[in-house]
Formats: structure tokens, sequence, C-alpha cells
């Protein structure tokens, strides 16, 4: 796992599952209608003003998600991961994010909680720092603060920062 230091840049893998593609046309009633360019966009800007490069990649395949969580190992401090339909079905995604033990942020659109019961299980969940659902295309630009201020401050999650 790479390890964030004080003398370059920290950095982000977003990484956007099956379908997300199609953000802004796809069911704008549960997803919104940002585009995913418009997500990325505000993401890389939001980690810029942080002093974070933020990469985002999208892939419809499981085996390139897996593969790309590999590659992280050698260049991302940290991931913020929408397995989209993956997130209730991929054993194999949720095994390469415990792999490289990179810390990860877990983030939805819609609040799963709330939607069909076969959204309700993320095999996810166990193994992220911590899942963040239904603020919309929102939900990304807090998952990227949370995991800055998790990186940065090395806690395991808000509940244990001290401050002061
Ligand atoms: C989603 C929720 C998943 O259940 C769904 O399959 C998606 C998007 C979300 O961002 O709300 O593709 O991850």
């Amino acid at each position: 796992m790479a390890v964030a230091s004080l003398d370059r840049k920290l950095s982000v893998l977003i990484l956007h599952g099956p379908n997300l593609n199609l953000l802004g046309l796809r069911e704008p009633g549960i997803y919104g209608v940002s585009t995913l360019a418009q997500i990325d966009t505000r993401a890389i800007e939001l980690g810029r003003s942080l002093g974070v490069e933020v990469t985002p990649l999208q892939s419809n395949h499981e085996g390139v998600l897996v593969d790309t969580i590999h590659a992280a190992r050698d260049c991302h401090d940290g991931i913020i991961v929408n397995a989209g339909a993956y997130t209730h079905t991929s054993i194999a995604i949720r095994d390469a994010i415990a792999a490289v033990q990179i810390p990860t942020v877990e983030v939805h659109l819609s609040n799963i909680y709330k939607r069909e019961t076969f959204r309700h299980h993320s095999y996810l969940a166990p193994i992220v720092v911590g899942q963040i659902s239904g603020f919309g295309a929102y939900s990304y630009e807090l998952g990227l603060q949370a995991l800055i201020a998790h990186l940065r401050e090395g806690t395991a999650n808000a509940g244990d920062r001290s401050r002061g």
C-alpha cells in the first residue's frame, strides 16, 4: 500500500462501475441529472483545491475494475469506489480492495437502503473505511473529503478524530 507522505501530493483514484457512464440519461429520478464527466470534473477540482491529485476511471467490466485496483498499489494513496451493481454481487472486487489494502471509501448516488432489498447488501462495506450513500452526485465530493481527511489524519473514521 502506498504511504501518504508529506513531501508529495496525495493521489486518489475514483473508480466507477457499470452503467455509471450513462449518468445524466439513466433513471434521472434516482441518479440525478449530472453526467459522469461533470462529477469527475467537480471531484478533480475539489481535489486540486485540497492539494490532491484525482484520477477517475469508469468501466463496465468487473475484471478491468479488479485490474485497476491492483495497479493502484503503485500510484494511489486512496480509492473512492462506486461499484454500481457489482456492489451487491462482486466478491472479486471486495477481495481486490482487501488485497491491496488501500484505504477506500464506498459511495453511492442513491440511498441503497431505501431501495429494493437486493441493494441493501454491499460486499464492499465490511472492508472499506466508510460508506456514503444517498446524496446524489454530492456523494462523491463528501466521499473525497472524508477519504482525504482519513489519509491525512490517519483515523479509522470520523468518530475517532480527536481535536484540540
Ligand atoms: C448505485 C446503486 C446500485 O444499486 C446500482 O446498481 C448502481 C448505482 C448508486 O450509485 O446509487 O448502478 O451504486
